[in-house]
C-alpha cells in the first residue's frame, strides 16, 4: 500500500497540464467522492496498527500535494487565458459611451468659424453685468421705453446690477477697451425674465457682432449678413425689414426666406415662407461717442444672432425647452459625436 502512495506521489508531482478541463479531471481523480484519496482512506481503517502511523502521514502529504497542485495550476491557467484575450486582436471592442456636442455648441462653433474667415476675432464678458454696459451705454436712458422689451433679472439695486439681457453688452466693453478698425463677434449666455414656453426661455444664447472703421456702410452690412446665411443655411435669398434698436439707426431685421415646400414650412413661417433670423443697423454715434469712439471719423454695424432659433430652424427642433432638459437620448440624436469622425450631423 506504501508503494501505492508512492507512485501516486510520482504522479502528482509530475502532472503538468494547464487546461482547465485537464486539471478539472485530475482534481476529481484525487479529490472526488470516488477519488483515489477517499479510497485510500477508506483502507486505512484495515491496515495494520504498527503502520497505522506512517500510513496516515503519507496519506496526508499526498492530499496536500494534490491540493497545492490544483491550485497552482490553475492559477497558471489563470494567467494563460488572461493572455489569450489579451492578444486577441479580432475580439470586439467594449462600447465607447463618448459624450456629444450639445447643438448649441455646434451651431455657436460653426458661427465663430464663418466669422474668423473673414477676420472677426472672439470676445467675450461678464453675464453679471452693470446698468451702464448693458442699457445706459447703448442709448437706454434710465427710463427709456425700450428697456421693456427686455425684461431683466435684477441682482442688486443702486447701483443696478443684473444678469444681461443681450450680449450687445459686449460690444460696449469692446469698444472702450479698444481702437478701430474693430472685428468682433461675441457669443455667450444671456438672461430674460419671460415666461417659459415652447418658444422663450429665461436662459438662452446669442453671438454679437461689430464691425467699426472708417468707412463702415449699410450695404457692407448687407453683404456680410448675405455671406453668412449663405454660409450657414446655403440659402442666399434674404430681405431686410426696418425696425427699431435703441442703439443702431437706422436699424432693421433680417428675414430669410425658408420656402414653403413642407407643411413644417408653412407652420414655421406661419405661411409666409419668410423668417426672421437677427437685428442689426448701423451702430448709433451716441453709442460711439458713450464708448470714447469718435462718431464723426469712425462708422460701424452691428447684429445680434439667436442662436436657440438658428439651431431650431437648422435641426427642425420645435420646442426650445428641449435644448434644456438634459435628455442624453436626444442630444445623442442631435448632437454630434466628437469621435465620430465621419458623422455628419455637426452641420
Ligand atoms: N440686442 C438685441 C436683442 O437682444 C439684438 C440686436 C439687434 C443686436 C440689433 C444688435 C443689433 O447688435 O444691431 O434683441
Amino acid at each position: 500500500m506504501i508503494s501505492d502512495l508512492d507512485k501516486y506521489r510520482t504522479e502528482v508531482s509530475s502532472f503538468k497540464e494547464t487546461s482547465s478541463d485537464k486539471i478539472e479531471s485530475f482534481r476529481i481523480k484525487y479529490l472526488g467522492k470516488k477519488g483515489i484519496l477517499n479510497d485510500l482512506f477508506t483502507k486505512f481503517k484495515s491496515v495494520p496498527d504498527k503502520e497505522k502511523r506512517e500510513f496516515g502521514r503519507s496519506l496526508n502529504v499526498l492530499k496536500d500535494m494534490v491540493l497545492k497542485k490544483v491550485e497552482l495550476l490553475k492559477s497558471q491557467n489563470f494567467q494563460v487565458e488572461k493572455i489569450k484575450i489579451s492578444e486577441d486582436l479580432s475580439r470586439t471592442a467594449y462600447p465607447i459611451h463618448s459624450g456629444s456636442r450639445h447643438p448649441i455648441s455646434i451651431v455657436t462653433a460653426k458661427i465663430i468659424d464663418i466669422f474668423s474667415q473673414i477676420g472677426f476675432n472672439i470676445s467675450e464678458g461678464p453675464e453679471i453685468e452693470d446698468d451702464w454696459h448693458n442699457f445706459t451705454a447703448l442709448n437706454l436712458e434710465e427710463n427709456h421705453p425700450a428697456r421693456d422689451m427686455q425684461d431683466t433679472f435684477f441682482i442688486q439695486s443702486s447701483p443696478d446690477i443684473l444678469l444681461r439681457t443681450h450680449t450687445s453688452s459686449v460690444q460696449v466693453r469692446y469698444m472702450e477697451k479698444n481702437i478701430p478698425p474693430i472685428r468682433t463677434i461675441s457669443p455667450g449666455r444671456v438672461y430674460r425674465n419671460e415666461a417659459i414656453s415652447s418658444r422663450s426661455h429665461c436662459i438662452f444664447h446669442q453671438v454679437e457682432g461689430l464691425y467699426i472703421d472708417d468707412q463702415v456702410s449699410f450695404s457692407s452690412l448687407k453683404q456680410i449678413i448675405l455671406y453668412f446665411t449663405k454660409a450657414l443655411f446655403g440659402k442666399s435669398k434674404i430681405r431686410f425689414r426696418p425696425s427699431y434698436f435703441p442703439f443702431t439707426e437706422p436699424s432693421a431685421e433680417v428675414d430669410i426666406f425658408w420656402g414653403l415646400e413642407s407643411e413644417t414650412d408653412y407652420r414655421i413661417t406661419k405661411g409666409t415662407g419668410w423668417l426672421e433670423i437677427m437685428g442689426c443697423g448701423m451702430v448709433d454715434p451716441n453709442v460711439l461717442s458713450n464708448c470714447n469712439i469718435d462718431p464723426e471719423k469712425f462708422s460701424g454695424y452691428a447684429f445680434g444672432i439667436g442662436i436657440e432659433r438658428i439651431a431650431m430652424l437648422k435641426y427642425g427642433i420645435t420646442d426650445i425647452r428641449s435644448f434644456y432638459e438634459s435628455d442624453f437620448r436626444w442630444i445623442q440624436h442631435y448632437g454630434f459625436n466628437p469621435l465620430d469622425l465621419n458623422s455628419t450631423s455637426g452641420l
